[in-house]
């Protein structure tokens, strides 16, 4: 072969591997940008089936997410909303909420929160949770303080208020338990023009309150009792008095007034 022919030969070898260069190139790239097409994909569809099980587990969040879906009840208005979390529905769950936006819809064994208590003669309308107790909804809902929390286990009688004329301690009572009672709290026995009940004036005379921590359980008990009992012996109110502790120790000064309060004593 001539050294013109060699040296062709060469340049044609030389153009054929620099295609091959760039052809091997080109794939790799191509190669490259559909392997990251398929993971963005992935990503976006990820991201996509998220959104839509957050709008399903919380109805609630709004647009971003719930114009992904058409909302499952359309009723939930901002208002209902609202109603529903009112003082408490911080540790509410959302499934409760949803569904006291209508009750309609609301399954078996779900709790409605929003109540209608008679306290003290009125008819008040308060957002309970299911645990709730009636010292708690008493105290921060209602805004009634004179009903103590002492120990908040039942064990001490602070907290005594009166349900349907039977004395029980508020702070082991479920605030739903009692919607269909009228519960009396130390707030609701002074008369209207300020004049006590006779059970107060009847401690005021005998000076029971010590400290004064026990004694609105203390009235509360002694006005159950005298409902129930308006002529008791000493006895008898000792009993009835039994579920009030009081660490001053004014025991007899309360019997005293219980005393006083049903005629007994003068
Ligand atoms: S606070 Fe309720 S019994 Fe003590
Ligand atoms: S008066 Fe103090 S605890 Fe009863």
């Amino acid at each position: 072969m001539s050294s013109c022919a060699e040296a062709r030969q060469a340049q044609t070898c030389r153009a054929i591997a620099r295609y091959k260069m760039v052809g091997e190139g080109l794939a790799a790239s191509w190669g490259l940008i559909a392997v990251s097409l398929s993971v963005y994909h992935l990503i976006i569809a990820h991201m996509c089936i998220t959104l839509v099980h957050l709008k399903r587990a919380f109805p609630f969040i709004p647009p971003v997410i719930g114009r992904l879906r058409k909302p499952v009840n359309p009723k939930l208005t901002r208002r209902r909303f609202i109603k529903g979390v009112i003082a408490s529905g911080v540790a509410a769950t959302s499934t409760s909420l949803w569904y006291s936006a209508t009750g309609a819809d609301r399954p078996a064994g779900a709790v409605e929160r929003l109540l209608s208590i008679n306290v003290n003669g009125q008819v008040r309308r308060v957002d309970v949770a299911p645990q709730e107790t009636l010292a708690h909804t008493l105290r921060y809902k209602l805004g009634l303080t004179g009903t103590k929390l002492g120990c908040n286990r039942g064990e001490c009688g602070a907290c005594t208020v009166v349900a349907d004329d039977v004395n029980i301690y508020a702070c082991s009572t479920l605030t739903h338990e009692v919607k269909d009672k009228a519960v009396v709290t130390v707030e609701g026995l002074r008369a209207a023009d300020g004049t006590l009940h006779p059970v107060q004036a009847a401690f005021v005379a005998e000076l029971s309150p010590a400290c004064g921590f026990c004694t609105a359980g203390q009235v509360m008990s002694a006005f159950a009792l005298l409902k129930n009992n308006p002529r008791p012996t000493r006895e008898e109110a000792r009993q009835a008095m039994s579920g009030n502790l009081c660490r001053c120790g004014a025991y007899d000064h309360y019997l005293n007034g219980v005393m006083r309060a049903s005629g007994q004593l003068s």
